[in-house]
């Protein structure tokens, strides 16, 4: 039975990339596995639209990411009230229907970040915070982390707090925004909700600093720490980012979680995945072993496809097989069912030399005979139609006669090699014309070819009473080449004289 797991992820960008991809790759250790994705691209109305659909659809769990934690959670609680186990990630709903839960501790990010960064300006200066989507829980537990680890510190101050949604371009201008209403305000450091949030405000700072109108700028921190081509480690090592917080994706866990769930295998109610925090000090390195990883994902994932390549070439190789199978199969029938209706020929011919009319007795002949003499003379009698059935009677004993005789005739020469029709009238006292008339009118056949028929009938015959050889027979009844012998035979009888002994 394959398991059909429905993930509806809120949101597409390149931290749910790298989570999909693991996600996949999960996925691929477990045959009786199917997933089913789902993006909501940062609209509750889509996610819930797309939950409701999975499970109509009649996924067998659901792994999702709630863009907020109020709107989504009626459409979460559809499905766990259905009975579907469901898999909440990395974002929180206000509902406990739930099976799992598994994330970082997004709080913990902030408060953590919020420590370096009192640390990083010696516990002097101003910062700008750029929060993520309103009403989503990472974003609330971010912010409340950070302002925890921060109010402490009476050096740092907030000068300005601007709602962001996880986007660089909302990013970008609330921060553009804000630097023209605040020309005056000194901002020391950025901390935006995430990577691409710092990365936007950093571009909207960029333009001041061209234009002249900032000094060296602000440094920007950010969360997510993805490893990869412009990935917040990458932005770290670059200086383009100060600091960041590795996010984990961690797809791969999240689908043993939920295979261990299908199964009613033990598994946690609540994981907290570990994670870190990215710096100058650490970058090249977790860059380093990032590139390395995906380096292998990329190996696994090839191995993956060359798995399913060979999977569907076998598939294919076994298809052809039974194929191959299945024209054999047919041959053969096609062979044994013409051998059959080859020994029935052969049973057939067997009967029809029974009743060759050379076999027939005088009294079937039809009396189609050409008038003898006999009738000649009774055919003149006036005597009405009496006298016509005894013409018919001693017409029928003519022929009956005659055929007697020239049987007896044929075969008393049968062995003769030499015997030709003139022979055959002699013995008839017949001429030859005589002879081939009257053979000809009774049998429909000619002398010649009656004693031919004779010749092979006695072949038959002693082809299946006798163990004489075929040259043998053929010797027997007359022929003097059983080459000629077999070609005449299968003419009469279309089959070899071998085959009289099958
Ligand atoms: C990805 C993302 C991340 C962020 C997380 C918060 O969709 O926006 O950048 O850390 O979601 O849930």
């Amino acid at each position: 039975m394959k398991y059909r797991i429905g993930i509806s992820q809120c949101s597409d960008d390149i931290w749910r990339d790298k989570q999909n991809a693991e996600l996949r790759m999960g996925a691929y250790f477990h045959d009786n596995v199917e997933l089913k994705f789902a993006a909501a691209y940062d609209s509750d109305e889509r996610q819930v639209e797309q939950i409701d659909s999975l499970v109509n659809d009649g996924i067998d769990l659901l792994i999702v990411a709630p863009n907020q934690v109020q709107t989504i959670s009626p459409a979460i609680d559809r499905a766990y009230d259905k009975g579907i186990p469901v898999i909440v990630f990395e974002r929180k709903t206000s509902s406990q229907k739930h099976t799992a839960f598994i994330s970082a501790d997004n709080y913990e990010m902030g408060r953590v970040m919020g420590e370096y960064i009192v640390s990083r300006l010696h516990g002097q200066g101003t910062l700008l915070e750029i929060k993520g989507l309103e009403g989503s829980s990472p974003a609330i537990e971010r912010h409340n982390g950070f302002m925890d680890a921060i109010k402490d510190a009476p050096g740092i101050k907030v000068v300005g707090s601007l709602q962001g949604d996880w986007t660089e371009p909302t990013a970008y201008e609330r921060t553009k925004q804000w630097l023209a209403n605040h020309k005056d305000v000194r901002v020391d450091l950025v901390f935006g909700a995430n990577d691409r949030t710092a990365m936007g405000a950093r571009r909207a700072f960029q333009l001041l600093t061209q234009s002249g109108e900032a000094g060296r700028g602000p440094l920007f921190c950010g969360i997510d720490g993805l490893p990869g081509e412009n990935g917040g480690i990458q932005l770290v090592r670059d200086s383009l980012l100060d600091a960041s917080y590795i996010y984990p994706t961690h797809g791969d866990q999240i689908i043993e979680l939920a295979v261990n769930i299908l199964e009613g295998k033990p598994y946690e109610k609540e994981t907290l995945m570990m994670s870190a925090l990215v710096t100058s000090d650490n970058a090249k390195v977790l860059l380093m072993q990032g590139e390395e990883l995906m380096r292998q994902a990329a190996q696994l994932d090839m191995l993956h496809e060359k798995a399913d390549s060979y999977l569907h070439k076998l598939d294919t190789q076994r298809i052809i097989n039974w194929l191959a199978i299945g024209v054999i199969a047919l041959l053969v029938i096609v062979f044994v069912l013409f051998y059959l209706y080859h020994l029935r020929k052969i049973a057939l011919q067997r009967e029809r030399v029974v009743n060759t009319l050379w076999n027939l007795k005088p009294e079937d002949v039809p009396a189609a005979a050409e008038p003898t003499e006999t009738s000649e003379e009774s055919s003149h009698s006036s005597d009405g139609s009496e006298a016509l059935d005894n013409t018919d009677d001693n017409e029928s004993v003519a022929v009956s006669h005659f055929i007697t005789r020239f049987k007896e005739v044929i075969e008393s020469r049968l062995d003769d090699s030499d015997v030709g029709v003139e022979d055959l009238a002699a013995d008839m006292n017949l001429s030859r014309v005589q002879l081939y008339r009257k053979v000809k009118s009774i049998s429909g056949s000619s002398p010649v070819e009656l004693l031919r028929t004779a010749r092979l009938n006695r072949a038959y015959q002693l082809l299946l009473t006798t163990d004489k050889s075929v040259s043998e027979v053929a010797y027997a009844v007359g022929f003097t080449a059983p080459s000629y012998f077999t070609k005449c035979f299968k003419e009469e009888y279309g089959m070899v004289p071998g085959d009289v002994r099958k």
